[in-house]
């Protein structure tokens, strides 16, 4: 496995097709493991796995964890090395941003509802920096996980809209044996948080089982469900919305639903796919 720091080198370094990206924040876990292993299943024996590892500073908004976020760069590399990288791009903030950079991406649509209005300017800042990453490791596919629902349909719409020619994929989310999805931010979570943090996946479980049309009926048996078994949780939003345009429906006649639930310091993300 190659680790590559500097941009110039990463963009004339030459990978075999098909090249697969998978782009991280690092503080990897087994979620991101068993991403990194699809990603070796999908680029097979002949074509190239790139892991990025960046902590991109334009995705967090002030008062967020951007200098609290875990860094593990070593163990990292590891756990990339055992999922079956052939490189870790690993590039600088400097590098990345120029301090007089002024052009970027802005999202618009797909972010009006879920994480979009209590994170203004995040999808932005991931949409940056996920163009930056595919023009300089110029991948055939890109794979991210279902956990972040949202950023993965904006993610797909600028591809679309930006005419990348880049396949991207999405994968099913990797969960703790309770159901909380696994997440570098679970560490967060003190231990009566922690036993707490699965009424998410049990609240989504139940608004996806139920036979109601009616979507805020079955919200409120989500919030029911989390207001009762995670009293320290407080519920940044808990909606239902379709999943290509990320509307929030009010009867459920084709959509996803996502929850967040803030537990003090941690943001938690679930969602689940709802079918009518
Ligand atoms: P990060 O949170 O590090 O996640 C990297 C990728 O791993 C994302 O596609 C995310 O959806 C996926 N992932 C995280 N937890 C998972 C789990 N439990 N099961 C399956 N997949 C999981 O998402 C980001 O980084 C950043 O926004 C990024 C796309 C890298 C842009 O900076």
């Amino acid at each position: 496995m190659t680790i590559i720091e500097d941009i110039a080198q990463m963009q004339s370094h030459r990978t075999t097709a098909p090249t697969v990206l998978v782009p991280t924040m690092g503080a990897l876990h087994r979620g991101h493991g068993e991403l990194i292993s699809r990603g070796r299943e999908l680029a097979g024996d002949a074509g190239s796995l790139v892991v990025s590892i960046f902590v991109n500073p334009t995705q967090f908004g002030p008062g967020e964890d951007f200098d609290a976020y875990p860094r593990a760069f070593a163990d990292d590399c590891s756990l990339c090395e055992a999922a079956g990288a052939d490189i870790v791009f690993h590039p600088s903030s400097k590098a990345m941003y120029q301090n007089d950079a002024t052009v970027s991406i802005t999202a618009q649509g797909l972010t009006e509802t879920l994480c979009g209005p209590s994170r203004p300017g995040h999808f932005d800042g991931v949409c940056t920096v996920v163009a930056k990453l595919f023009n300089i490791v110029r991948p055939d596919i890109a794979l991210f996980g279902k956990k972040d629902y949202q950023q993965l349909a904006v993610l797909q719409r600028m591809g679309r809209d930006l005419n990348f020619p880049i396949e991207i994929i999405g994968a099913d989310t990797v969960r703790e044996k309770d159901g909380l999805a696994m997440s570098s931010r679970n560490r967060y979570l003190d231990e009566a948080e922690r036993a707490q943090a699965p009424a998410i996946r049990r609240a989504l479980l139940a608004i996806a089982a139920s036979s109601e049309t009616n979507a805020a009926t079955r919200i409120d048996l989500g919030r029911e469900i989390i207001a009762k078994d995670a009293p320290l949780g407080r519920i940044d939003y808990l909606d239902i919305v379709c999943r290509e345009t990320m509307v929030r429906l009010d009867t459920i006649d084709r959509p996803a639903a996502a929850a967040a639930v803030f537990f003090d310091k941690a943001r938690l993300i679930d969602n689940i796919e709802i079918l009518p």
